[in-house]
């Protein structure tokens, strides 16, 4: 089963790196940044000073975590605290600390790619937060919010941090928040963090940062094609380059080429070449405000039912209901 999925995952990378790289312009899933290497650089580009959103929301939590809990607890029914791209759980143990200080009876139940950081992480809560029952799933989001529905007939709610919509166009967030609304009941609640419009410096920092951590998080998705893919990329002819575009509120990521390049991926029987300066576009972080939040939500036919902000109103996050 296991190696099933692996497999399958594997071939999955396989077959969008070949539409990507054969693609013009051509790109890359960012989804595919996070294999271990990735998943580190990930944490280290979390404890750096500018990249703003992993302090906010932590800051939204400790600032509102007994008004939070409360939403959650509701009328004391029990429920199931679902979280989609769980991670390290360092924001989430606020909450669950929280809940448990107010008896709340409910379950954790993170979802996450990794089978790795699923276990790490119920280690660490079995040992901070032991009166926590943890079950974890092992899944991408889509294919686990069907087993959402038809898992429990407990009450849900959803969180969905760290912004990791905005690695979505509308058109796909709309879709996504859709199927999430396919997935709850009138009772169940979605907390779902959005990165707000700022300062585009501010913005450009976080995604540009001086030590070059973000540059080798983007450079990593060539490591891996290498490792995995049987590919040759040499890494070093490439540059790491942001934009941000303050009207859409989009910030991209892309790898340029720094010359002609020849590059031969064995396992796809693939050879692409890259012109001077030629781009590969990796990811998108976009940023939002309330009225593009609730006209997504709109799209998605949910409402907003509340909202907290830390105090430079750098991060949102928002209630969202059936
Ligand atoms: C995890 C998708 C929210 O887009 O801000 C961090 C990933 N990329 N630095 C983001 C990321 C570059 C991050 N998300």
């Amino acid at each position: 089963m296991q190696n099933e999925s692996l497999t399958e995952t594997q071939s999955a990378f396989g077959r969008e790196v070949y539409e990507g790289l054969s693609a013009f312009p051509k790109y890359l899933s960012s989804k595919y940044f996070y294999d271990a290497t990735g998943d580190k650089l990930f944490q280290d580009i979390m404890a750096m000073p500018e990249y703003y959103l992993t302090d906010a929301e932590f800051a939204i939590f400790t600032e509102h975590k007994s008004h939070i809990a409360e939403l959650f607890i509701a009328d004391e029914s029990p429920f199931s605290l679902f979280e989609l791209g769980a991670g390290d759980g360092k924001k989430t143990k606020i909450l669950l600390n929280e809940l448990v200080k107010k008896k709340a009876a409910f379950d954790y139940r993170p979802i996450d790619i990794s089978q790795n950081a699923l276990d790490s992480l119920s280690d660490s809560i079995q040992k901070e937060i032991p009166d926590v029952e943890v079950n974890p799933i092992q899944g991408t989001y889509f294919d686990t919010l069907k087993d959402i529905n038809a898992a429990t007939e407990k009450r849900k709610v959803i969180l969905f941090l760290g912004s990791n919509i905005g690695n979505l166009l509308h058109p796909q967030a709309i879709d996504f928040l859709k199927n999430l609304r396919d997935s709850i009941h009138p009772e169940d609640s979605i907390f779902m963090g959005f990165d707000q419009k700022k300062n585009p410096q501010t913005i450009l920092d976080a995604y540009n940062d001086a030590k070059g951590i973000t540059a080798a998080f983007n450079k990593n998705i060539l490591h891996r094609i290498n490792k995995e893919l049987g590919g040759n990329f040499d890494v070093d002819q490439f540059l790491h380059w942001e934009v941000y575009d303050p009207e859409s509120g989009t910030a991209k990521s892309y790898l340029v080429s720094k010359s002609a390049q020849e590059v031969r991926i064995e396992s796809l029987d693939l050879e692409i070449r890259l012109r001077p300066w030629e781009t590969i576009h990796t990811e998108i972080s976009q940023k939002y405000d309330d009225e593009v939040v609730n006209w997504l939500a709109e799209q998605a036919d949910l409402k907003i039912s509340t909202s907290f902000t830390d105090k430079d109103a750098l991060y949102k996050n928002y209630v969202l209901k059936k």
